[in-house]
């Protein structure tokens, strides 16, 4: 055990250092960053602001995730169904990940973060879907956090995806029938060889999953916090952390 010293930032409620487990830190963490249009307009700001500032919470969390060593920290960042969004508020999001990745890209590579994406890239813009290329591929031998952003990503979206390439893979008979479990099914996901989600993190008050890593989540152990995403931190996070150590998994068993 031992105290993880975090940055005191302007805070309403002063949270104290919690001690964590080093031995039992969460390998995968994912994080539904809600909230950014909420905090814009609490301070009569137009929505797209509470989204440039959400980029700064990823640059601390990253931070933070990446100093007690979580092994993947996925963010969602677009769903499919953000797309119903106006338009000029869904072009100002297709622009975040190349500014995000532009700005913060040698940081990244200094502190050995692999990029890694979920979700439908082919999809996306091409300036947006180029930026995230190349930030896979500049960081593609980094082996430290792997850094993984659902972009233009849906579950059930995901699954169907899925069953076509199972099917078509069984017609063409490079998969049997009877091959097909649980395991082959996750390989068939975006995820496939990455390990479920521990903990997912919500933000902002809400309590759903909103189509996010549905299969994945099986046994994730959930953690909300009406804190708005531009205004969540490391102490918070470390909190979410601490919380989750003191969970019991049980997995159906006693
Ligand atoms: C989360 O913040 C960011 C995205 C979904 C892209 P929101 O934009 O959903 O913020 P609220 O929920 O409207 O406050
Ligand atoms: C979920 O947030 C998607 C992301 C955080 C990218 P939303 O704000 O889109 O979810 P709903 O609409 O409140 O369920
Ligand atoms: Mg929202």
């Amino acid at each position: 055990m031992i105290k993880l010293p975090f940055f005191n930032r302007k805070r309403r409620i002063e949270l104290q250092p919690t001690t964590l487990q080093l031995e039992n830190i969460p390998n995968h963490i994912a994080i539904i960053m809600d909230g950014n249009g909420r905090w814009a307009k609490k301070r009569g700001l137009p929505r797209i602001a509470g989204h440039k500032e959400g980029m700064t919470t990823v640059r601390r969390i990253v931070k933070a995730a990446n100093r007690i060593n979580v092994k993947v920290l996925t963010l969602y960042a677009f769903s499919k169904e953000n797309w119903k969004r106006p338009q000029a508020e869904v072009e100002f999001l297709m622009k975040l990940p190349k500014e995000f990745l532009t700005t913060y890209l040698p940081e990244l590579i200094e502190e050995n973060v692999k990029v890694q994406t979920i979700g439908d890239l082919e999809g996306l813009p091409s300036f947006t879907r180029e930026a995230v290329r190349e930030a896979m591929e500049q960081t593609k031998h980094n082996d430290g956090l792997i850094l993984n952003f659902a972009l233009n990503y849906g579950g059930r979206y995901e699954l169907v995806n899925a069953v076509q390439s199972m099917m078509q893979d069984v017609q063409e008979k490079k998969l049997q029938l009877d091959e097909v479990d649980e395991s082959c099914i996750s390989r068939y996901l975006y995820t496939e060889e990455m390990a479920d989600p521990d903990l997912i993190i919500r933000t902002s008050g809400e309590h759903r999953l909103s189509n996010f890593l549905l299969w994945q989540s099986a046994y994730a152990e959930l953690w909300f916090t009406e804190v708005l995403w531009p205004d969540f931190d490391e102490l918070l996070f470390e909190q979410a952390v601490s919380d989750f150590q003191n969970r019991k998994r049980r997995y159906g068993g006693i």
